[in-house]
C-alpha cells in the first residue's frame, strides 16, 4: 500500500454518526456487519443472476477458423487440440454449425502450402486464395454471417513477417502497398470486415482510402490496435505452418507487453484513420489494457483470446486438472468484465452450446 492511501475509518463514520442522533448505539443500522453482509444477494441462483454485472452471450463471439486445400479435409492442430484446419466444403458446413449457434461472426485464416510463399506474399493478393474461396463460399451458403479477414502476410511470405522484408529490415511502406492488395481482394470475394493485423503504421488509413476510392464504402474495419509481440501466437503460428517459416521475432511492430500508454496512442491512431472497431490481443494477460482502451475512447472493443490460451486451458483440462467449461465460461466472462463488446475466441461454439444449455 502506498503511504499516501488511507483505509476508510468506518469507527470514525460511525462515531460521528452517534454524535449526531439519537439511534441507540446497540443498533447495528449502518454499522456495517452484521447490518450488512455481502453473502444475501449471492444465496440463490436467481439472486445471483438478478444482481449479475457483465453476461456473455453468443452476440458477443466471433469464431476463428483455419482454411486449407482440398476437399472433405480436416487435420488437427497438434497444439490445438479440438481445432482443425478445415478444407473450404468444411469451413462453409461450420458456418452453418455457427449460424445454428447463434455466433454472428467468424474469421477466416489460411494454411498456406509452402510451395506458394514467398518473399512478396504474393498469394494474399491473389483473388483464388484460400481465404478468398472461403469467404465466396461461405458467403454463398450462409449469407446472413458476418465474415472477417485478417489483413497480414504472414500466411504468404517465406520469411513468416507480416510486413514486406528489404535487407533485413521490415520495410513500412512498401508493405501498406501489399497490404491494401490484400484488403481489396478480400472485400471483392465478399469480406464484410477487414482486420489488419500487420501492426504497420499507416495501414489503417491506407486501407480506408483505398476502399472508399473503391467504392467499398460499407466495409467495416477492426483493427488490431493494441497487439503485442507475443509468445501466446505459437499455436496459431502452427496452424497457419509459419511457425518453421519464421525468420527472427516480430518485436520492431509488435508492441513490448512492458507498454500501456503506447497502446492508448495506436489505437487513437486507428480510430483516426477510420477503424469502426477496436482491438486487443491477446486477451487474459492484457485485460488492463481492454480496459483503459474502453473506458478512453468508448470504441467498439474486441479482445482476442489467442491460441496459447486456447492451448493452455485445453491441455489442463485434457489432464483433468481444471475443468474445461467453467474456465472456458469464466475466461470469457472476464473479457465483458473488463469492457469488451465482444471476443475472437476457438471456444466459441462450445461457449455458445454453453450458454444454450444454460437457458
Ligand atoms: C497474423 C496473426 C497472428 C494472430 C492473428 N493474426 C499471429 C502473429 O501475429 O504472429 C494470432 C492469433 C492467435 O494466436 O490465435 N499477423
Amino acid at each position: 500500500m502506498s503511504s499516501t492511501s488511507r483505509p476508510i475509518s468506518l469507527g470514525a463514520e460511525r462515531a460521528k454518526r452517534d454524535e449526531t442522533t439519537t439511534v441507540p448505539k446497540d443498533d447495528p443500522a449502518g454499522a456495517g456487519f452484521p447490518s450488512i453482509r455481502m453473502r444475501r444477494n449471492r444465496r440463490a441462483d436467481w439472486s445471483r443472476r438478478l444482481v449479475a454485472e457483465s453476461v456473455l452471450t453468443c452476440d458477443d463471439l466471433i469464431w476463428p477458423i483455419f482454411v486449407v486445400d482440398g476437399e472433405n479435409v480436416r487435420t488437427p492442430v497438434d497444439s490445438m487440440p479440438g481445432v482443425d484446419r478445415l478444407s473450404v466444403d468444411q469451413a462453409v458446413e461450420a458456418a452453418l454449425e455457427a449460424a445454428d449457434l447463434n455466433i454472428p461472426a467468424m474469421a477466416v485464416f489460411p494454411y498456406t502450402d509452402p510451395a506458394l510463399r514467398d518473399e512478396a506474399g504474393s498469394q494474399a493478393f491473389n483473388p483464388d486464395n484460400l481465404v478468398c474461396q472461403a469467404v465466396r463460399a461461405i458467403k454463398e451458403k450462409v449469407p446472413h454471417i458476418g465474415l472477417i479477414c485478417d489483413v497480414a502476410l504472414d500466411p504468404y511470405t517465406s520469411h513468416g513477417h507480416d510486413g514486406l522484408l528489404t535487407g533485413d529490415k521490415i520495410d513500412n511502406d512498401r508493405s501498406l502497398e501489399a497490404l491494401v492488395r490484400q484488403a481489396l481482394v478480400q472485400t471483392e470475394a465478399g469480406a464484410d470486415i477487414i482486420a489488419p493485423s500487420d501492426m504497420m503504421d499507416g495501414r489503417v488509413g491506407a486501407i480506408r482510402t483505398a476502399l472508399e476510392q473503391a467504392g467499398h464504402t460499407d466495409t467495416q474495419i477492426m483493427s488490431y490496435a493494441a497487439k503485442y509481440a507475443s509468445a501466446f501466437y505459437g499455436p496459431f503460428r502452427d496452424a497457419t505452418g509459419s511457425t518453421a517459416a519464421l525468420k527472427g521475432d516480430k518485436r520492431t511492430y509488435q508492441m513490448d507487453p512492458s507498454n500501456t500508454d503506447e497502446a492508448l496512442r495506436e489505437v487513437e491512431l486507428d480510430v483516426c484513420e477510420g477503424a469502426d472497431m477496436v482491438m486487443v490481443k491477446p486477451g487474459l494477460p492484457y485485460l488492463d489494457i481492454v480496459r483503459r482502451v474502453k473506458d478512453t475512447f468508448a470504441m467498439p472493443t474486441f479482445v482476442y483470446q489467442v491460441s496459447g490460451e486456447y492451448a493452455m486451458l485445453m491441455a489442463a483440462a485434457e489432464n483433468g486438472w481444471l475443468d474445461g467449461d467453467r474456465v472456458i465460461m469464466e475466461s470469457l466472462v472476464a473479457f465483458k468484465r473488463a469492457g469488451a463488446d465482444g471476443v475472437l475466441s476457438y471456444f466459441a461454439p462450445q461457449a455458445a452450446r454453453l450458454i444454450a444449455q444454460a437457458r
